[in-house]
């Protein structure tokens, strides 16, 4: 018997997975992870597989807001707790700040680091409303970018930051972060 029979023999359990504020229902091997059932069974494809092994910070949603590398978390983990993904950042007033930070100092170039960026930066920029440069280095030293060299991406954040703060000030910042299950005193 092969190793891909053998797999298909394995019971699949169905959970429920919260993501970007919606419930779904799945079915899992208990040996998928996140990454495989947001790209591949629920199509959401902006979070990207890059190494696969944990070293490139390509695949990072959020799990209860803390940013959480998905090629390394079993779906089943993932079980009652609140997942963001890439998807959920841009609201219906257009671009995040973090968003509109990238476009404008051109911390994209072939983009495939982005969304891991994004989702890291986005839960540094909530909790840091004037992070210093070392600050914004350590942030994000868990991603990589091949193309950009860092220097955009490190003046992206501190933008955003500087705008997510200036909304926050105004009692005009909406953040696209899913309160975990807890604080919704759903778990
Ligand atoms: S794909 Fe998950 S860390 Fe690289
Ligand atoms: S923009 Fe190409 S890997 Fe970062």
């Amino acid at each position: 018997m092969t190793l891909t029979t053998i797999r298909k023999k394995i019971d699949r359990t169905l959970v429920t997975l919260r993501v970007n504020g919606i419930d779904r229902r799945v079915a899992v091997r208990p040996y998928d992870v996140l990454l495989d059932v947001l790209r591949e069974t629920l199509n959401l494809t902006g979070t990207r597989r890059g190494c696969d092994m944990g070293t490139c910070g390509a695949c990072t949603v959020l799990l209860d807001g803390k940013p959480t590398l998905s090629c390394l978390t079993l779906a089943l983990e993932a079980e009652g707790r609140s997942i963001t993904t890439v998807e959920a950042v841009a609201g219906g007033d257009g671009l995040h700040p973090l968003q509109q930070a990238w476009v404008d100092t051109g911390a994209s170039q072939c983009g495939f680091c982005t969304p891991g960026f994004i989702m890291t930066a986005l839960a540094f920029v909530e909790a840091n409303d004037a992070p210093t440069e070392a600050q914004i280095r350590e942030a994000i030293s868990g991603n990589m970018c091949r193309c950009t060299g860092y220097v955009s991406i490190l003046d992206a954040v501190a933008r955003g930051a500087a705008e997510v703060a200036r909304r926050r000030a105004e009692g005009a910042y909406r953040s696209p972060v899913e309160p975990s299950a807890a604080r919704n005193g759903e778990a």
